[in-house]
């Protein structure tokens, strides 16, 4: 707890283009988790290095990354948004933690098994360790919930599990976080594909809406939408593609796939998908027009990221310290 409030961890990490699926799926969602819990926002730059980066390019889309935290619409103030790597204390407890945590379990781990199968020229340690730095991002700040997807929730189980055992031999250091899955309905499937997920790595630049998409981009992917041969807007599993675009909609138009049926009943796709790509041109073009503003101040954003990398540090250095001392470390020297 901090103050009254529970605490809450999440991170994301900025490499490729964040879609609607990023937005929709996670980023709206924390906004509205924000006035709820005490709420630390990272951009995970640590775990970005584990496949190998442009340096110039992962800095600027870090810095991209963070900004857009702040458009869409997470106050600065409130919540912490940071970088992980100007918090030297994730490295310091991941080293620690590697050493509560087995082989066995991480080779269990299907992310690790499918990036391996991707990155065969380079299977690192970082990759194959990657779950245990995940869970010292979240047991640093001493996190009650994580929202994640459901391809974490994983991650979050061998967290919680480290967690347990470093707690049974020290006592309660660490708080055992409850994973947060955002409402269904939030997961945005490809534009071109409906069986499968939308994401920011697809080949297929129709199958996916990119957050800086401009409007007349958007509504392009959208008329080019797969659909099927039924010619009526009807919520099923049998019509994966209009099923989709009903999801879609009513992220962004916050109506119940009830209400968006009645409304399209008797219309043809095209205007339904027209209408679709509308509202999805409604939730982010002010995202995009605060996230221009937003990056036109240097100074604002630079006084964002040292005041956020100072209280995330604090926090994190208090769990850090208590975790040094229990395993036994001396006392360190004022330096
Ligand atoms: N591994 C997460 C992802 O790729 C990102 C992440 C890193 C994260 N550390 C985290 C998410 C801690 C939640 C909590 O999506």
């Amino acid at each position: 707890m901090i103050g009254d409030k529970k605490i809450l961890f999440s991170g994301m990490q900025a490499t490729g283009n964040l879609t609607l699926g990023n937005y929709l799926g996670a980023l709206k969602n924390w906004v509205t988790l924000s006035d709820e819990y005490e709420c630390f926002y990272s951009v995970v730059d640590l775990h970005s290095i584990t496949v190998r980066q442009d340096p110039a390019e992962l800095r600027k889309r870090a810095r991209n990354l963070l900004t857009l935290y702040i458009a869409a619409g997470l106050d600065p103030e409130k919540n912490c948004l940071y970088y992980q790597s100007h918090v030297s204390g994730h490295a310091e407890l991941a080293w620690i933690l590697n050493c509560f945590t087995y082989m066995g379990e991480l080779n269990r781990m299907t992310q690790f098994k499918d990036k391996a199968a991707k990155h065969t020229d380079n299977i690192n340690a970082g990759l194959y360790t990657y779950p245990v730095l995940m869970a010292a991002d979240i047991l640093l700040y001493q996190a009650d919930v994580v929202p994640v997807g459901k391809d974490q929730m994983q991650h979050l189980e061998i967290c919680r599990d480290i967690a347990q055992r470093f707690n049974s031999v020290y006592g309660d250091v660490f708080t055992i976080p409850e994973g947060y899955l955002g409402k269904s309905g939030a997961k945005i499937m490809s534009l071109q594909d409906p069986e499968k997920k939308m994401s920011k790595s697809d080949e297929n630049a129709n199958a996916s809406i990119y957050l800086m998409d401009d409007p007349d981009t958007i509504i392009r992917k959208f008329k080019r939408a797969v659909t099927d041969s039924d010619a009526c807007v009807q919520y099923r599993d049998e019509q994966p593609g209009i099923k989709n675009l009903i999801d879609i909609y009513c992220a962004c138009t916050n109506k119940t796939p009830d209400e968006a049926v009645k409304e399209f009943a008797g219309t043809g796709y095209g205007d339904f998908k027209l209408a679709v790509g509308e509202s999805v041109v409604g939730v982010l073009k002010p995202v995009q027009e605060r996230f221009d503003e937003l990056s036109k101040d240097k100074t604002y954003i630079d006084k964002i990221i040292h005041d956020n990398a100072e209280k995330a540090n604090y926090y994190a250095l208090k769990t850090l310290r208590k975790v040094q001392k229990k395993v036994g470390f001396p006392e360190r020297p004022r330096i």
